[in-house]
């Protein structure tokens, strides 16, 4: 059920003020005064029931509720507690955590602040991609800033909490952005995900126990505690509350970031918000949520922007990046670029995801080259299904799902293909 379509963008209201990206203009918009309130005034268990209660799920792509996930870590233990967030943002088509980086940093520190007094956490360890350097630039301001001003280190807000805070650039690994892959990475070691169990709560950052959440999802904690969990549940939809930045790339007029209630319509965000594709042209497909969810084609434009309706479609939010492709568009050249991508990016530890991603990228090239044969389509869905729900971690299903969305809706395009013994979209982009 869809409850709210009014528009609030809570997130990046002040985006427009440069100053809120500094510690004086991010308090004059009444920020820290969350954490305040949290630190002296709520119990740690409280903080994490309110987040339950609130229903927020993480932004990172897969959507665990983040109070649950807070409740994981042990209230009775010895060791030190860490969190770690998660700035890898390495999806294609996702960049919604860049903006809440380089724009609202302050934002964030307030986030984890709340984030490490509801969990116990003594330090929190910031993981993002070697490749934002304002961000990461920006982040390293902040921190000084919050630790002169006493809101980092001894005493936090003079209580009797110390918290500290580790800017850790990472350098450009897709896989360093899951979780134990980002652990690994963050300990020196190569960036290889973990069998799991254990998991981050009880054997984390240097085995400690740890809870890993993305960026936007810190961000909203800030709010949920500001307002409460009813205001909080007021956006979006009953299962999948408040708003979210979702990111539109590819053919579409206005490519950018729109914050918007979950549950928007994917037709709204990318017709009335990012203003359709070029004129002359129509919309052949949209990946919902970076590049590793499955496509939906345009006639189902309708689905509302959250979990319960796009798993109804075979696809899912993922982080949120939106990318259209128009009319000219070849989806065998986009499997092209896809599995290669996946190719490239896969750490090797499990044989059907490093053979596979190899095998699917081959497969695909050759039907592109007017070389493909017409048992081609059934061994790309083949490897694909060996692929899911065997490996390690998430990759390999985040590999094989762009394959199998791409067959599901634009079968006779590889058909064509392989009939034809060439591409029949000239006008595509060029590989
Ligand atoms: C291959 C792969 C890449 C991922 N990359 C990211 C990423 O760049 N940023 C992120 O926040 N989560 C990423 N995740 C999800 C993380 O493993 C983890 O679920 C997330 O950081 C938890 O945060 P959340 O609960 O707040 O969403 C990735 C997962 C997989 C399988
Ligand atoms: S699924 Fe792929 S990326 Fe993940 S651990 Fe296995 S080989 Fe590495």
């Amino acid at each position: 059920m869809l409850r709210v379509p009014h528009v609030t963008n809570y997130l990046s209201e002040h985006f427009a003020d440069d100053a809120f990206g500094t510690l004086a203009g991010y308090e004059r918009y009444g920020g820290y005064k969350a954490a305040r309130q949290a630190i002296t005034g709520m119990a740690p268990s409280e903080v994490v029931a309110l987040v339950k209660e609130s229903g927020l799920q993480g932004r990172g792509g897969a959507g665990f509720l983040a109070g649950l996930k807070w409740s994981f870590m042990p209230a009775e233990t010895d060791k030190p507690k860490y969190l770690v967030c998660n700035a890898d943002e390495s999806e294609p088509g996702s960049f919604k955590d860049r903006i809440l980086l380089e724009r609202a940093p302050h934002l964030l520190l307030e986030g984890i602040l709340i984030g490490a007094w509801a969990t116990g956490a003594s330090k929190t360890f910031l993981y993002i991609r070697g490749e934002y350097a304002f961000p990461a630039a920006q982040l390293e301001r902040a921190i000084a800033e919050a630790y002169d001003k006493g809101y980092l280190g001894k005493r936090v807000m003079r209580s009797g909490f110390s918290h500290d805070v580790v800017l850790h650039r990472g350098a450009g690994a897709y896989i360093c952005g899951e979780e134990t892959g980002l652990l690994e990475s963050l300990e020196g070691k190569k960036g290889q995900p973990r069998k799991k169990p254990p998991f981050p709560a009880q054997y984390g950052a240097f085995g400690m126990p740890s809870t890993v959440n993305n960026v936007e999802t810190f961000c909203h904690v800030p709010h949920i505690v500001a307002k409460g969990s009813d205001w909080f549940r007021a956006f979006g939809t009953e299962k999948s509350p408040g708003t979210t930045i979702f990111g539109v790339s590819g053919h579409a007029v206005r490519l950018g970031l729109y914050e918007l209630p979950l549950g928007t319509p994917l037709e709204e965000i990318v017709y009335r918000h990012a203003g359709g594709v070029p004129e002359g042209r129509r919309v052949k497909g949209v990946i919902p949520g970076g590049v590793s969810m499955p496509i939906l084609p345009a006639d189902q434009l309708d689905v509302p922007m959250a979990n319960e309706f796009l798993r109804e479609r075979k696809t899912m939010l993922g982080t949120g990046g939106i990318m259209v492709m128009d009319d000219t568009t070849c989806m065998v050249r986009a499997a092209c670029v896809i599995t290669y991508f996946f190719r490239d990016e896969s750490c090797g530890q499990c044989t059907q995801c490093r053979e596979g991603t190899g095998w699917l990228n081959k497969i695909v090239n050759r039907i592109e080259r007017g070389a493909g044969v017409p048992e081609d389509l059934d061994v790309l869905i083949d490897v694909a299904g060996k692929m899911e729900g065997q490996t390690i971690c998430a990759f390999a299903d985040a590999a094989a799902w762009p394959v199998q969305g791409l067959l599901r809706h634009f079968r006779a395009d590889f058909e064509q293909h392989v009939h034809e013994r060439k591409c029949p979209f000239p006008e595509s982009f060029q590989l």
